[in-house]
């Protein structure tokens, strides 16, 4: 079993303390070959990815976008109406979530691919077959492997080899910059334009970072809201309160729950080579739920004070989507919050709650995932 540090200030440290507890490992090991950049380095080479992204999470890039998306939130919901109900992953936040890519990445010829893949890139084909994935996520998590794991990079990898074949292609016409694949396949880092790999790396972030993780706070803000419409008054009061219920929600559900580090004696040699037992876990629920940081951890409260959680890590590898994230859930609280109240369950949430252990060896009930909400319209 790996050792998983746990707690809020021990968390923080450890994400800090890059020379420590490195972020130099190959992760998703069972389907991808390379690293995913800049999550999977450490500085310098680290900052160099970072930086030549920045352009792509900067305010400035990403305000102009927010009544396109607030459009598409509106047309989702427009359109389901006629239904008289409604599963609020399925038929709205997926959809939005990806069409919200599509945009930033002026990708819209993409849509009906990445839909296709459902909200988790390596269990793409068993979304495409229909099949459950969590029960198997689950066991495997427990190190229970007598599942057979859906998990497959394949259906990204024929997506990534087909785009960056075009882009590389553009390129060497000399044709300008037309989307995100160009920009990605166009980089330079120390003034060697990335290789086939590196790009693969950048686009994993860029399609994986921002997908079950935004899912799942927005499906978290509709099913809140609805169980709790005086949270609703709070976020229509002021324009100002929608920060604090986004980093509210975003600590309550820590969308990313845990991230690999591995100890500095340990970062030594290929990645195929090394012995992952002696990684180690970064367990940010643990750190976001810790009791000595946080009063009454379990309760979602918009009115928190000092709420300096780490949902979005801490330290050089802190998230680079947290504008993403934030403009994109405006945009759809802003198109949901006037429909509300016409909104009641049509059945009870199905919601998967697992024991997570906090630092003090106790246990906190933890919401891991939304299976199924089921939205009657009124
Ligand atoms: C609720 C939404 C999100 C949550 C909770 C979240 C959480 C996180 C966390 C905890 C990390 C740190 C990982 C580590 O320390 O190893 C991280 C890094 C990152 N996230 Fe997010 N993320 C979210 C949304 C997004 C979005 C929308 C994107 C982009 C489309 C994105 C792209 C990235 C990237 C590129 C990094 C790597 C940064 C680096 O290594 O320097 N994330 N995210």
């Amino acid at each position: 079993m790996r050792k998983e540090i746990r707690g809020y200030n021990e968390v923080r440290e450890a994400a800090r303390d890059w020379e420590a507890y490195s972020s130099d490992l190959q992760g998703d090991r069972d389907v991808r070959d390379y690293r995913q950049l800049p999550l999977e380095a450490d500085p310098p080479r680290h900052t160099k990815f970072r930086m030549a992204l920045n352009h792509v999470f900067s305010p400035g890039a990403l305000r102009p976008l927010s009544p396109d998306f607030e459009a598409l939130a509106v047309r989702l919901i427009r359109e389901l109406k006629p239904r008289g109900s409604f599963e609020v992953l399925e038929d709205l936040v997926i959809p939005y979530v990806i069409g919200c890519l599509t945009i930033i990445y002026k990708r819209p010829q993409d849509f009906a691919e990445w839909r296709s893949w459902g909200p988790d890139v390596w269990n793409a084909a068993a979304y495409r077959r229909g099949e459950d994935v969590h029960a198997a996520e689950v066991a495997h998590r427990n190190r229970d492997f007598s599942i057979k794991s859906p998990r497959d990079g394949q259906v990204l990898q024929e997506y990534l080899d087909q785009v960056f074949d075009e882009a590389e292609g553009r390129i060497a016409k000399g044709l300008e910059e037309r989307d995100i694949w160009d920009f990605v396949a166009g980089l330079e880092i120390d003034e060697q334009r990335v290789n086939r790999k590196e790009m693969q790396g950048i686009a994993n972030v860029l399609l994986a970072g921002g997908r079950d993780t935004v899912i799942k706070l927005l499906a978290g803000f509709v099913w809140h809201l609805i169980e709790k419409p005086s949270d609703a008054d709070f976020i229509l009061e002021s324009e100002e309160n929608f920060r604090p219920a986004i980093q509210e929600m975003a600590r309550y559900l820590s969308p990313l729950p845990r991230m690999e580090r591995v100890p500095r004696e340990h970062a030594v040699g290929e990645d195929s080579e090394r012995d992952t037992d002696k990684y180690v876990l970064l367990g940010f629920v643990s750190a976001n739920h810790d009791p000595e940081r946080f009063e009454h951890p379990e309760k979602i409260d918009f009115e928190r004070e000092r709420n300096a959680h780490i949902a979005f890590g801490f330290g050089p590898h802190s998230c680079l989507g947290q504008n993403i994230t934030e403009i994109e859930t405006i945009a759809f609280l802003k198109a949901v919050l006037p429909e509300l109240s016409g909104w009641k369950f049509e059945a009870k949430p199905n919601l998967e709650w697992v024991d997570e252990p906090l630092a003090d060896g106790s246990t906190t009930r933890y919401l891991d995932k939304f299976k199924e909400i089921r939205i009657a319209l009124s």
